[in-house]
């Protein structure tokens, strides 16, 4: 039987007949041209912690007439409806208890890095950032990596929702153009509070060739923390989630970072590979300038499984590198560990995280246990940032 081969017109098809795809499939999971909506609603309980006052002395100011703070509407059983995320924030503007840095404290700019694929880098950012903003951090989460999982994860499409101009390639081309460049341009908002992104999409591995090509010398690695210096002060908290490669994309995230969480599986490969990001970070300091440092390096052991009958073996493989981790990098190493969770199918079968979720497809309380141990690893990270502050030291 004649097999025809598949010659560049029929990838050309391909690549059409995917767009088609691509708009079937959103009006699969979202609803056409909207902007993803947070559902999600917190009990009074999560909102006297989030707000920093007790559930009476919110409800004592609720019900006094002369103040605009509006509680949930009332369901059945004289029950009332979550709260939104608004009125959370409502509620922190009218105790003043919104997050306040010194004028001493710089903003951290977090890199979430390894030059390892698939090892939670996507995963742990956006999260992080959702947990970040939610307590109140104002957060910007910088997609820099052309697969755009992140901004895929904020709703989008990347390459059919989000244009090449709205892309980080636009800004490094035109600073590489000598334009003067407002990154601020590059900043979009998202469903979530207090959480700004700027997104990516494929054009974005453009500026790969076109950032290696200039001859800047070390120049070109602080493109982008030329570009992230405009917009710092808006900002508590900017995240970079970064590209599963060392190019210059990786190289201007770890030349803007002044902190930076390395998430890797507790295997053999995976810890072998993250130290060879070691050896090249120590080789590319070098050439970044000696003047880089960073206020903490975490290594975070991720995608650990949690232990059964069925996979002993692979517990005692995976045991036995964290154990050689914890030993060899002690300080290094993040106290929290990231397990495997079918929890995070479920979510992201919804294009959700698991802070999104209010009633879960699968068992509860694997989603329960998934979002304590996500908060767990968020909370510790956050004490890290809070300690370079002196104004929060002592959260
Ligand atoms: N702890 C976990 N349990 C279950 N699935 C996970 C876990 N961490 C990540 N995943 C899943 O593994 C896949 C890869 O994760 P993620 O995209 O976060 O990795 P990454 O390091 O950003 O990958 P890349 O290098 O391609 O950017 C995703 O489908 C994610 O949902
Ligand atoms: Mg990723």
């Amino acid at each position: 039987m004649y097999i025809p081969p598949v010659t560049k017109k029929e990838i050309r098809d391909l690549v059409e007949r995917q767009v088609i795809l691509q708009q079937e499939l959103k009006k699969v999971f979202n609803s056409p041209d909207s902007d993803k909506v947070l559902t999600k609603r917190y009990k009074p309980a999560e909102v006297a912690e989030l707000v920093g006052r007790s559930k009476s002395h919110i409800n004592r100011e609720e019900k006094n007439p002369d103040n605009d703070l509006s509680p949930p509407p009332l369901v059945s059983n004289n029950r009332r409806e979550g709260y939104t995320q608004e009125q959370i924030q409502k509620l922190r503007d009218y105790f003043g208890t919104n997050k306040k840095l010194s004028e001493e404290d710089e903003p951290i700019i977090l890199s979430i890095q390894n030059f390892k694929g698939g090892v939670s880098k996507t995963t742990i950012a956006i999260h992080l950032a959702m947990y970040l903003s939610l307590q109140g951090y104002k957060t910007l989460l910088i997609d820099l990596d052309s697969q755009a999982s992140t901004t895929h994860s904020l709703g989008k499409i990347p390459d059919f929702d989000i244009m090449e101009e709205e892309t980080l390639y636009s800004f490094f081309h035109d600073v590489l153009e000598g334009e003067d460049v407002n990154f601020g341009d590059y900043v979009q908002p998202t469903h979530w509070m207090n959480l700004d992104y700027v997104p990516s999409n494929l054009a974005l591995y453009n500026s790969e060739y076109e950032i290696a090509a200039v001859d800047l010398g070390a120049e070109k690695f602080a493109l982008l923390y030329s570009g992230i210096e405009q917009v710092i002060d808006n900002y508590h908290i900017v995240i970079i989630d970064t590209p599963p490669a060392l190019g210059m994309l990786s190289l201007n995230a770890l030349y803007a970072a002044t902190a930076c969480i390395i998430p890797c599986p507790p295997r053999m490969l995976d810890f072998t590979s993250t130290m060879q990001f070691f050896k090249m970070l120590d080789n590319v300091m070098g050439v970044l300038g000696e003047d880089i440092s960073y206020k903490f390096l975490k290594i975070l052991p991720t995608r650990k499984k949690a232990r059964t009958q069925k996979n002993e073996n692979i517990d005692v493989m995976e045991d036995n590198v964290l154990e050689l981790a914890y030993k060899h990098f002690g300080e290094y190493m993040l106290e929290s560990i990231f397990y495997e969770t079918a929890a995070l199918d479920w979510v992201s079968g919804e294009n959700k995280t698991l802070f999104e979720v209010d009633k879960p497809k699968g068992s509860p309380q694997t989603h329960r246990n998934a979002i304590k141990n996500m908060n767990a690893i968020c909370k510790e990270i956050e004490k890290l940032i809070c300690k370079t502050w002196s104004s929060t030291e002592e959260m």
